[in-house]
C-alpha cells in the first residue's frame, strides 16, 4: 500500500480555471491585480499588471471591494493600507521578500536615535510596520523624485535596500545613510554577465532594475522601475534586449513586442517568492475569501501617512 496521500484533485485545466476564475470575480466584484514579476498565467488573469508605483495607485483609486493581489506580501500589504475598507487577498501568504525582511521597526528606531532629525526613507520593500515607522516612503519609479523633494540640509536615512539607495545617490549627488539591505535575486546578476551578452548582441539594448548592484546598473542602458523598463523597451527600435532583472518581466515584454528577442542577463535571476501565485491558488482565494491581509489600525495608520506623502509627490 502507497505511503502517500491522494493529492487534492486540481480544479481543472487552464481555461476552466480561467474561466472560474472571472466567474467567481464577478460574484465578489473582484479585481486582480499582477506585479510583472509575476507567472504568465497569473499576468494573463489580471485586470492589470504593473510596477508597485502603478499598483499602489491602482489600489487606492480602485471601486471593488474585493483586491487579489498577486505579488509578494508587502505589496498585498500597500493595498490594504490605501484602501483599509476593502478585502485584500492574497493566492499565497507565503510569498514573501526576503529583502523587506532584512528591515524591522525596532532597527528604524535605533537608527533613528542614532541619527536625530534625520529624515526617513523607506523603499516600499518593506512591511507596513516598517512603513509606520518612516517619514516617507518610495519605490523604484520615484525613489530619485522623493530625495529630491526633501531639503538639502537635511539627513536622509534610505532603507532597506543599499543598491536602490547607492543609485538615489549616484543620480541626486546627495550623501544617504544607506542599510544593508538588497535584493537576493538582483544580486545574481554580475557586471561580466552584461559584458558577456554584449558582446554575443553588441547591437541590443540593456535594460536593468536599480537592485542591481553599481557595476552592473553602470553598464545598462536604461536603469528602471519595471514598468518603465516596459515603456523604454516599447518606445526603442532595437530588436534585441539583454534583460537585467528578476525572468518574469520577459512574459510582458514579449507579448508587448512580438517581434523583439528577449536576452536574460542571468538565468538565475530567478524570485522564488513572486512565483508560488498560480491560478489554482487565485482560484481557491476567490471561493475561501482567504487568505486575507489584516493590518492593526495603528500599522495602517502611520504606513498611510508614509505612503501618502509619496504619492503627493510622484
Ligand atoms: P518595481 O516597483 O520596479 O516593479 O520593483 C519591485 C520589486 O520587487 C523589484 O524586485
Ligand atoms: Fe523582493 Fe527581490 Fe523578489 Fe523583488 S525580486 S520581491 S526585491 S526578493
Amino acid at each position: 500500500m502507497s505511503a502517500f496521500i491522494t493529492p487534492t484533485p486540481v480544479h481543472g485545466s487552464g481555461l476552466d480555471l480561467v474561466s472560474r476564475i472571472g466567474e467567481l470575480k464577478k460574484r465578489h466584484d473582484a479585481i486582480i491585480l499582477a506585479h510583472n514579476y509575476q507567472i504568465g498565467e497569473v499576468q494573463d488573469v489580471a485586470d492589470f499588471v504593473g510596477d508597485s508605483l502603478e499598483l499602489s495607485r491602482h489600489a487606492a483609486a480602485t471601486d471593488h471591494p474585493v483586491i487579489v493581489f498577486c505579488g509578494v506580501h508587502f505589496m498585498a500589504e500597500t493595498a490594504k493600507v490605501l484602501s483599509p475598507g476593502k478585502t485584500v487577498l492574497v493566492p499565497d501568504l507565503h510569498a514573501g521578500c526576503p529583502m523587506s525582511d532584512m528591515i524591522s521597526p525596532e532597527e528604524v528606531r535605533r537608527l533613528r536615535s542614532l541619527h536625530p532629525g534625520a529624515v526617513v526613507v523607506t523603499y516600499v520593500n518593506s512591511s507596513a510596520a516598517v512603513k509606520a515607522e518612516s517619514d516617507i516612503c518610495c519605490t523604484s519609479a520615484n525613489a530619485v523624485r522623493i530625495v529630491e523633494s526633501i531639503p538639502a540640509h537635511q539627513k536622509i536615512i534610505f532603507l532597506p535596500d543599499q543598491y536602490l539607495g547607492d543609485f538615489v545617490q549616484r543620480k541626486t549627488g546627495r550623501s544617504l545613510i544607506l542599510y544593508s539591505g538588497f535584493c537576493p535575486t538582483h544580486v545574481r546578476i554580475m557586471a561580466s554577465d552584461i559584458f558577456r551578452e554584449r558582446k554575443a548582441h553588441p547591437d541590443a539594448l540593456v535594460i536593468a532594475h536599480p537592485e542591481c548592484p553599481a557595476p552592473v546598473a553602470e553598464c545598462a542602458d536604461v536603469v528602471a522601475s519595471t514598468s518603465r523598463m516596459a515603456r523604454e523597451v516599447l518606445a526603442s527600435d532595437k530588436t534585441e534586449v539583454i534583460v537585467g532583472t528578476e525572468l518574469g518581466m520577459i512574459h510582458r515584454l514579449s507579448r508587448e513586442n512580438p517581434g523583439k528577442t528577449f536576452i536574460p542577463a542571468c538565468q538565475s535571476c530567478d524570485c522564488a517568492n513572486m512565483k508560488v501565485n498560480s491560478l489554482e491558488k487565485i482560484l481557491w482565494a476567490l471561493e475561501d475569501m482567504a487568505p486575507e491581509i489584516t493590518l492593526s489600525p495603528d500599522v495602517i495608520a502611520g504606513a498611510r501617512k508614509a505612503l501618502d506623502r509619496m504619492l503627493e509627490i510622484s
